[in-house]
């Protein structure tokens, strides 16, 4: 019998309705305690998952039954809680964005620093999509990704106050984006060496700009292209949470001149009037079970929490250089000397 892990969760807002059924699925981990300051958020899901509700934050970091704990609050109250979970010997798995800053990020990855394992969600996680043109790349049959394109447009935020806060958020790009900015590094099979960025306000009256857009370049030649714009008022469909239209406009050319797009349950490739199509594979078991499974290996986490501070140090190397080319120096900050305090 596999060991099934106790699980603490923390943040019990619109990112868990998105993810209850695969916890609940799980067969490796079993939710055993939730706290969220809004308590009935943490009530109407430990009534879901047979739960019980915790008074404070502390009261899940002091359970010595709970290994894991899922962090699952907006960005700019993520970084005490991961450091609360290294000092009581929690594994995490928290979500994208990192943090709203990268001084946030790297003292997360400073704390976490092997001591316990850390995954970061974002779209890619366990998208069998982007795992089957992967694979595709890899294959060498078409070529590697020379060219990642995709746009993304959507209504602002409505669900809560922070999204739109640069200060807790950072903007569409980092809301958003940066899902994408992630798999874009993740397809090019190579690290990022410069990024330009845009940011600019078009029809909205929010805190933040409403269009932002990036060109990252990699070491191997590859580019990706990135826009978001939540300037459209596009229609919302529930405005209590992530429930809104969405236009994503997505395509990959290779260095062999292959167009690549999703067609249906497809990866489609053409290329002068040739077409080949791979169907879509799944991917085996819930995230958690292959967060449990990577733990248990010793196998560094699919996502894991530098990888994630990348995409903050290229957001934070952008947002300071608007409208330049700026060169990305994206060693951790694990492998660098702590700043000198005077
Ligand atoms: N909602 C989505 O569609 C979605 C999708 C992918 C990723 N995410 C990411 O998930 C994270 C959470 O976003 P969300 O949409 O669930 O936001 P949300 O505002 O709906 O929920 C966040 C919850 O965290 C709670 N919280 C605040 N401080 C807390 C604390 N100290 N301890 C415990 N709980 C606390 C809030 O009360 C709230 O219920 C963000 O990083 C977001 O980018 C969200």
């Amino acid at each position: 019998m596999s060991k099934v892990y106790p699980i603490g969760i923390l943040g019990c807002g619109d990112y868990l309705r998105w993810e209850h059924g695969n916890i609940k699925k799980s067969r490796r981990v079993h939710a055993k305690s939730l706290f969220d300051p809004a308590a009935q958020r943490a009530a109407h899901y430990a009534e879901f998952f047979g739960a019980q509700t915790a008074d404070s934050a502390d009261a899940i970091f002091d359970d010595d039954e709970i290994e894991i704990v899922l962090i699952f609050t907006p960005p700019w109250v993520r970084k005490d809680l991961v450091l609360r979970a290294v000092e009581t010997g929690k594994h995490i798995i928290t979500v994208k964005p990192l943090a709203p800053n990268l001084a946030e990020a790297t003292a997360m990855v400073r704390a976490v620093n092997g001591k316990v394992d850390c995954a970061v969600f974002y779209r890619r996680t366990g998208n069998a999509q982007v795992e089957t043109l992967k694979r595709i790349f890899e294959s060498g049959e078409i070529g590697r990704m020379a060219l990642y394109r995709e746009d993304w447009l959507h209504h602002y935020p409505t669900w809560n106050k922070w999204a739109t806060d640069p200060a807790k958020n950072g903007g569409p790009f980092m809301d958003a984006m940066v899902h994408n900015l992630n798999i874009a590094r993740y397809l090019a099979g190579a690290e990022a060496s410069a990024c330009a960025f845009f940011s600019d306000n078009h029809a909205q009256h929010l805190q933040c700009n409403d269009t932002e857009s990036m060109k990252v370049d990699f070491e191997n030649g590859a580019s990706a292209l990135l826009f978001i714009t939540w300037a459209a008022d596009l229609e919302i469909y529930d405005a209590t949470k992530n429930d809104r239209e969405h236009i994503d406009i997505w395509y990959m050319i290779t260095d062999q001149g292959w167009y690549v797009t999703l067609d249906g349950g497809n990866v489609k490739a053409s290329k002068d009037g040739q077409v080949k199509s791979w169907p879509v594979g799944g991917v085996p078991g819930t995230p958690y079970e292959r967060f449990v499974a990577a733990l248990e290996a010793g196998a560094p986490q699919p996502c894991g929490l530098v990888d994630a501070w990348k995409d903050i140090a290229i957001m934070d190397a952008a947002a300071r250089n608007v409208g330049r080319t700026v060169p990305l120096d994206l060693t951790p900050p694990s492998d660098k000397p702590p700043p000198a305090h005077h």
